[in-house]
């Protein structure tokens, strides 16, 4: 058993259970764009950087990685507005592209990506993500996701509260105290 921070409240999600889906979703994509030519991950920053590694090496298909970045939230409350400071460093028009991304909670980051993404005009548009808050009302559908989970604040594998507990290999819920 891993030892458990204090600021935790308890794991969600345990490193096995991670790596076993993360290679599940791989498979999962290998296989659906096993005749595209090359695949574009486009990686959220800096919350999906974990889980894009760990993806983009389980894959089978010939990718290309590339990152963007959406400004956040303040800590944990959304502001509504999404706003991106780090563009693409080349076009993906024409290019088959998915999304990948830590979490969907309001799903307004996802669905803010979604569309400055279909401005490139890419040949196809689809979204990988790792944790999902809600099940109902996203406006864009997630293609592959990894786990529902519930309405609390989660940290590790890329996922931070105030830029902490990033590294940890596992993905737990903050003590409500940390982040009220
Ligand atoms: P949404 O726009 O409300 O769906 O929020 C999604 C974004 O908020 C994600 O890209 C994360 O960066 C951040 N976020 C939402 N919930 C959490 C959480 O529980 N832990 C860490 N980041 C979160
Ligand atoms: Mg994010």
């Amino acid at each position: 058993m891993q030892e458990i921070n204090q600021d935790l409240k308890e794991i969600l999600v345990t490193t096995e259970q991670i790596q076993f889906r993360v290679k599940q979703l791989a498979d999962q994509i290998s296989n659906d764009y096993a005749d595209v030519e090359q695949l574009y991950l486009i990686g959220i920053l800096k919350g999906a950087f974990m889980f894009l590694a760990d993806l983009s090496r389980h894959l089978k298909i010939p990718n290309v990685v590339d990152f963007m970045a959406v400004s956040s939230y303040g800590k944990t409350a959304t502001t509504g507005a999404v706003r991106l400071i780090m563009d693409l460093r080349a076009p993906i028009d024409g290019k088959h592209a998915i999304i990948v991304e830590d979490i969907a909670d309001s799903g307004k980051t996802l669905k803010y990506l979604y569309q400055v993404l279909q401005w490139h005009n890419p040949a196809s548009l689809k979204t990988c993500v790792l944790l999902r808050k809600k099940k109902d009302n996203l406006d864009i559908p997630i293609n592959y996701l990894g786990f529902d989970i519930p309405n609390a604040w989660v940290v590790g594998y890329g996922l931070d509260y105030a830029d902490r507990y990033r590294t940890l290999p596992y993905i737990a819920e903050l003590k409500p105290e940390i982040y009220a």
